[in-house]
């Protein structure tokens, strides 16, 4: 895989064009954390070319909605967002670009061409870096321009940046997805897995330590599955998490997200032996049925899948677990959604992300018999949220009383007058305390549980 360092001319084009112009950009982050980081990538980009960001979409002069398809309320999101902003287009001639993964996916593209002719930009997940050269061609040419590639990228290195938040990085280390899970549009979308190189990847993590992040996340569709080049004798994901520990700096490492299949015994020995990685790790289950697990293309089974659990609990005893589960798979029958059951009471998991199977264009699960009516997907999550609360409820209950070191994030967005940050296993605590706190790591005691959120004190 080649890595190719980004070039600037068009950046720079753009802002010979708009220099001095006060042009606002707004961008609208659809999907996952991977799509929160290409936003922060091209808002790396806007700002470059000399946009400002915005967070009234009244004001802008270049809107971008940067997508995900991962299931079907994400198209209605959509075209729900573009019928909106219809009307601020024909009153000030706004930019509208599009782009993400479902981008990707030929219908939507059609559909855009065809009804919503008014979108100015497109571009997929293999041009992200191609955003300044389409802006200038519209600004320069009027050329409406559409930019996506259905080949896989090359991975780039060097692309301007404007994060998010001041605390914690996200840091893309792999790109694409190699598993093909018959339900899943990642791979059609994201193309083949491409690492990045250690070099790369750790000289970032440095430099965000020099600016004084403290936390970093590590993405990819498939972290565990990560390949090194050798260089200071990273080969794998284990000798990336080791090496990303030795950062000075950097106190949190966590990751999303690890597929089960990969999790060997050297990525558990890496975290049990580097202290600044998280105490949550996320093991992604779908389904508790072997059945259901094959037909979805997971490559483990229940008992597989409980031994892995088991095996990390008993290494790392201070680890809690959390995972995805999606309900109403086709062919699920009522026994296999009772062995998903049996695994979540089984495994007793900290956060359970549930989602209701939701078909995708193109995917082998599209096609499968037997899809699973409506009525019989929600009464099925109704049921495993029910069982996941109560889990969650009687889990808090362990918290209070202890002293726990807290990364304070920030204020609470619901209370102005108090403070917000997580535990070491992703629970959000909610305390009083001074400002000065905000991105320093603070002991406190956790006084109450209230289902979403612990309730804290400086210890
Ligand atoms: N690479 C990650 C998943 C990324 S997608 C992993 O393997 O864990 C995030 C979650 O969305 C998945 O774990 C799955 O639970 C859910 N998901 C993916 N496709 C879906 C679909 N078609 N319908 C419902 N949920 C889906
Ligand atoms: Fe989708 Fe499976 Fe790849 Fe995750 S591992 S992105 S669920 S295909
Ligand atoms: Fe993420 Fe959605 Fe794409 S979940 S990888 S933005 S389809």
């Amino acid at each position: 895989m080649k890595t190719l360092e980004i070039d600037k001319e068009y950046i720079n084009k753009v802002n010979n064009l708009i220099a001095g112009k006060n042009k606002k950009y707004i961008v609208y982050t659809m999907g996952c954390t991977l799509n929160e980081n290409d936003s922060e990538k091209i808002s790396g980009m806007a700002t470059e070319m000399g946009y400002t960001q915005t967070e009234n979409i009244n004001e802008a002069d270049l809107i971008i909605f940067n997508t995900c398809c991962i299931r079907e309320n994400a198209e209605e999101k959509l075209f729900g967002k573009l019928g909106e902003v219809k009307k601020l287009k024909q009153e000030r001639g706004t930019i509208i670009a599009l782009c993400g993964c479902m981008m990707q996916e030929e219908h939507i593209v059609e559909k855009i061409k065809q009804s919503y002719r008014y979108v100015d930009i497109v571009f997929g997940t293999h041009t992200i870096q191609k955003f300044p050269e389409d802006l200038y061609d519209l600004l320069s040419k009027e050329n409406k321009v559409i930019d996506i590639l259905d080949i896989d990228g090359e991975v780039y290195e060097g692309l301007p940046i404007k994060r998010e938040s001041k605390n914690k990085a996200l840091v893309t280390i792999m790109y694409g997805c190699n598993n093909f899970c018959t339900y899943c549009i990642v791979p059609y979308v994201r193309g083949r897995e491409r690492n990045r190189r250690p070099e790369d990847i750790l000289r970032e993590i440095t430099s965000l330590a020099e600016e004084g992040y403290k936390e970093v996340v590590l993405l990819g569709q498939n972290v565990n599955s990560y390949k090194g080049n050798g260089y200071n004798g990273i080969n794998n994901f284990a000798d990336l998490l080791r090496a990303v520990n030795k950062i000075n700096g950097i106190e949190i490492i966590s990751f999303i997200s690890p597929h089960p299949k990969d999790f060997t015994d050297d990525v558990i020995m890496a975290i049990k032996d580097c202290n600044k990685i998280s105490r949550i790790l996320h093991l992604p289950l779908q389904s508790g049925s072997s059945e259901v697990l094959k037909r979805m293309n997971r490559k483990y089974t229940k008992e597989q899948y409980l031994n892995l659990a088991n095996k990390i609990k008993r290494e790392i005893p201070d680890v809690v677990l959390s995972t995805d589960i999606i309900v109403g798979f086709p062919g699920e029958a009522e026994t296999d959604f009772e062995d998903t059951l049996d695994v979540v009471k089984q495994v007793g998991f900290e956060q359970v992300f549930m989602f209701i199977y939701s078909k995708r264009v193109g995917t082998p699960a599209e096609k499968m018999e037997n899809q699973i009516p409506e009525n019989i997907k929600h009464e099925r999550f109704d049921r495993l949220k029910e069982l996941v609360e109560n889990q969650m409820q009687e889990n808090n209950k362990k918290y209070i009383g202890t002293v726990q070191n807290i990364l304070i994030e920030g204020k609470s967005k619901t209370n102005e007058n108090m403070l917000t940050g997580r535990t070491n296993t992703n629970k959000v605590v909610v305390l009083e305390g001074k400002e000065e706190l905000i991105g320093k790591i603070a002991k406190v005691k956790i006084v109450s549980e209230h289902m979403w959120y612990l309730k804290g004190e400086i210890a």
